[in-house]
């Protein structure tokens, strides 16, 4: 039975454990370019062991990221700074991964600490924004019209994500992930909440899915076979009008049929009107994914409130998922694999870090609690330990919900 440490085997690539940095926007880019700050942050958490390393959601259009200081792979002039990434990643033991999105009608928008509030399309730093249908996501976060996409621009998207893939590819990212959940264009898609279309691409399941289809159509002739392809998926718009989750599972059958390798399972995000909050939930995301796995037969991962090692390694031990991502723990700890190797009695958690360094650490009293490393801190608290079970019905929050900040999202 697979364990946190486990290698994991997907196509032709072997990530050397089970753990995942999530992609995390981080709002420093200019011109949409990689620089020394990326190379610095995702650099560190390769060499603090984490077997898979993604930057942030990476836009394939000028239009498609969330503000002006967002990420991007639009143009060749691009690929420099994701290459230098991809080396240091490489060089120090993870696989570089990359989340290929378009942001569509919750994009031109100011950095959440400044307000994030939408830009109006005039705006020096704003842009029109584009979805299925001509439905903003709405007051007061994103209250300017949405232009419809017409048949034509959205196969110039379909295009725009394959002109991206085959950039991405140059790069030397060995992963991909295509960013369909969030209230995203791909996610806006998949909900009748955003998508009101009458033609091909509105209505039923198989109209909602087919932008899903022809982009992974799309992405798959051009991204290397070898190589693996996935999707976040807005699984669950958590609003009876929204997505639903049955949907999903059916759907994403079919992406399977059309290149899908993995689904990474999230949330819809196409609304704030959402019954529950499953931002602070864990095990519901691992009993989904997990159910998915199952019925679809395809591997699976996801992420949400999974940074106790103890659940982390329970979710692998468990078979309902592949492998843990991680996002708010990864920032705050570089070295978390470390630390949770130490926490869950690993033989040799030095062995994450880079060659040499664990050579010192392993002899020169690398245990010891004044080194700085993360302490084996003991287990913790009871309440955040969660029981993870291959059942829907087992849909419970793990501690005290937390109260989510008005204006925050979760890209
Ligand atoms: C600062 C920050 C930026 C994020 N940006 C993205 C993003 O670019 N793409 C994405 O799919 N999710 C994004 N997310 C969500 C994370 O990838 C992750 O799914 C979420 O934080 C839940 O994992 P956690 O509980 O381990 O933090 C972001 C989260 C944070 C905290």
């Amino acid at each position: 039975m697979p364990d946190l440490f486990s290698p994991f085997t997907l196509k032709g690539v072997t990530l050397r454990n089970r753990i995942g940095m999530s992609p995390m926007t981080m709002y420093r880019s200019t011109d949409g370019k990689l620089d020394d700050f990326h190379l610095m942050y995702l650099g560190a958490r390769a060499a603090g062991g984490f077997g898979l390393v993604f930057p942030e959601q990476v836009a394939i259009a000028p239009e498609g990221r969330t503000g002006v200081h967002c990420a991007g792979i639009w143009a060749d002039a691009q690929i420099e700074g994701h290459a230098r990434v991809t080396s240091m990643i490489r060089t120090m033991g993870g696989v570089a991964g990359i989340q290929l999105g378009h942001t569509g009608r919750n994009g031109s928008e100011l950095k959440p600490w400044e307000g994030g509030l939408q830009l109006s399309p005039d705006h020096r730093d704003g842009w029109q924004t584009v979805g299925p249908s001509a439905i903003p996501y709405g007051a007061p976060k994103r209250p300017y019209p949405v232009h419809a996409l017409t048949v034509e621009e959205i196969k110039a998207i379909h295009q725009q994500y394959a002109d991206a893939a085959r950039r991405a590819a140059d790069a030397g990212y060995e992963w991909l992930e295509m960013h369909y959940a969030h209230g995203y264009l791909g996610a806006s898609f998949f909900s009748p909440l955003a998508n009101q279309r009458t033609d091909q691409y509105g209505g039923s399941l198989k109209n909602r899915a087919r932008f899903h289809l022809e982009a992974l159509d799309a992405v798959r002739a051009v991204w290397p076979e070898h190589l693996p392809l996935t999707m976040r998926l807005g699984s669950d718009d958590f609003h009876p009008q929204g997505t639903q989750f049955e949907e999903s599972v059916t759907a994403i059958g079919w992406m399977k049929e059309h290149g899908l390798d993995l689904a990474d399972v999230s949330f819809g995000g196409n609304t704030d009107d959402m019954v529950g909050n499953p931002w602070n939930d864990a095990n519901g995301w691992v009993a989904r994914a997990g159910r998915i796995k199952r019925e679809v037969g395809i591997p699976v991962t996801t992420s949400w409130n999974l940074g106790v090692p103890q659940n982390a390694d329970a979710a692998i031990r468990s078979g309902d998922i592949d492998v843990v991502l991680l996002g708010r723990p990864a920032l705050a700890n570089p070295h978390w694999p470390v630390w949770a190797a130490r926490e869950l009695g690993h033989d040799s958690p030095f062995d994450l870090v880079p060659e040499d360094w664990g050579w010192w650490l392993k002899n020169f009293r690398g245990h010891a609690p004044s080194i700085g490393w993360p302490a084996v801190a003991g287990p913790p608290d009871a309440d955040e330990v969660v029981e993870f079970e291959a059942d829907l019905a087992a849909d419970t929050t793990v501690g005290d919900a937390v109260p989510v900040p008005a204006g925050a999202r979760h890209d």
